[in-house]
Order: structure tokens, then sequence, then C-alpha cells
């Protein structure tokens, strides 16, 4: 079984390497090819579709997804199995910490949880950002234990440290009660586990499809 598409994927594709041919559709369609949203594919839409379907995420206009897929597109993630979207991250670099990725939003479709998706977006993400990226951040509620498991193995795969603390106390959302909101920091990566793990995940990803 070929691994490429997934690995190259991760750079923005020339028009004519959207799609399998045919002789790589059958071997190749299960596996997910990890690439930045385009807007002109629609994949601010996708990652609104997705994140409301992801019966966690709370409800965000669909002009948020159009704006991080157009604006921040270089920090956002499109995961696509069999041509459709199956998961996304939504992220941007921190003006004042350009050494970061935040994301704000990541999510993987419930029928394609528990595969591995979410960890290779990440560390497709940071394979894509290093070396000007070396810290992976986001906020994560402390009932979200899929989220917390999600960031915490993804530090021990890059063999860094984790910081978590609480960045928006639960006490400062104006709106219906809300839980503390964490931020996970993630780093620094170093060069070798950047470039070294997302094949690795491309791998196990692929095994357990
Ligand atoms: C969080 C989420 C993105 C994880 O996606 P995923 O592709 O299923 O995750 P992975 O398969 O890469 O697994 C990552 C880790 O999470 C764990 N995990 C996955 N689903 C879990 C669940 N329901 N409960 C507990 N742990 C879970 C996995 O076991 C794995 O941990 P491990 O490496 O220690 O074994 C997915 O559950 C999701 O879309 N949730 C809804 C949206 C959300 O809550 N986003 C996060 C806040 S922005």
């Amino acid at each position: 079984m070929t691994l490429m598409r997934v690995g190259t994927s991760i750079d923005d594709p020339a028009p004519d390497e959207q799609s399998p041919t045919n002789e790589e559709a059958d071997e190749e369609s299960t596996l997910p090819r990890i690439r930045p949203p385009r807007l002109e594919y629609g994949d601010g839409a996708a990652m609104w579709r997705l994140a409301r379907e992801s019966g966690v995420l709370e409800e965000n206009a669909e002009y948020t997804y159009h704006m991080f897929s157009h604006f921040f597109a270089d920090a956002c993630v499109i995961a696509e199995i069999e041509g459709k979207p199956a998961g996304f991250i939504a992220g941007f670099r921190p003006p004042d910490r350009p050494d970061a990725v935040f994301v704000w939003q990541i999510a993987v479709h419930p029928d394609h949880r528990g595969q591995g998706i979410a960890r290779l977006m990440l560390h497709g993400l940071l394979q894509r950002l290093h070396p000007e990226v070396q810290f992976l951040e986001a906020t994560v509620a402390p009932s979200n234990k899929a989220s917390e498991r999600t960031f915490r193995s993804v530090a021990r795969e890059l063999d860094t440290l984790c910081n978590e603390a609480v960045l928006f106390p639960a006490d400062r959302f104006g709106g219906p009660s809300h839980e503390d909101e964490v931020l996970f920091r993630i780093g620094p990566v170093t060069a070798e586990a950047a470039a070294a793990y997302a094949p690795r995940m491309e791998q196990e990803t692929a095994a357990a499809l």
C-alpha cells in the first residue's frame, strides 16, 4: 500500500492533483489526505458542517469558517477521506507569539473517530509550519476527555512538554454556564520530531482504516 498521497498532500496541491487517478483510487481511497483548506473548494462550509455535526463544539456563524479558510489557511487543516472532508483544524498564529500555532477548533466526523485522524492532522500542521512554529497551543474544557487525550498524546509522541494552565476561567464567560478553558501549550518541538512523526502517524492511521 502506497502512503505517498497522505504524506505529500500537506502542501498546497496543484489543481491536477486534486483527485487520485482511477488507478490510484482503489488503493488510496480510504487513506486520509491532509491538506490546507481552500476557499474555492467550499472548505469553509465543510468545516462549519463538521463543527455542527461534532455534537460538542459551540455553534458559530458559517462566516467564521470561511474567514479561517481564507485568512488563516496556513494554520488550518482539512482531512479528506474518499474525497470528502472528514476532519478539520481551524487555527491561527498568535500575532505576539510567531513561534506558536493556536488550534481554535479541531473536529473529526463521528464516523471516523478513534482512527488517529486528529493526531495526524496536528502532526501534519506542525510538520507544515516547523521551524517557524515550535509550539502547539489549544484550550480544552476539562470535561472533554477525548480532546485532553488527543493533545497529551501528541505531546508524548513529540517527546516534549505539555504545560496546562487555565487561560479563560469559567467566571469570565458572560453567557450560559461555561467550564474553564485550560491552555495546553505543547513544545518546544524539535526539527527531528516535526519531521519524523508525521510519516509514522500516516502509517498507523492507514493500518487502522
Ligand atoms: C477530540 C477529537 C477531535 C479526537 O479525534 P480522533 O480522530 O477520534 O482522535 P484520535 O483517534 O487521534 O485519538 C486521540 C486520543 O484521544 C483518545 N480518544 C478519542 N476519542 C475518545 C473518547 N471518546 N474518549 C476518550 N478518549 C478518546 C484516543 O484514545 C487517543 O488517545 P491515546 O493516544 O492516549 O490512545 C474528536 O473526538 C472530536 O471531533 N470531538 C468533537 C469535537 C471536539 O471536542 N474538539 C475538541 C475541542 S476544539
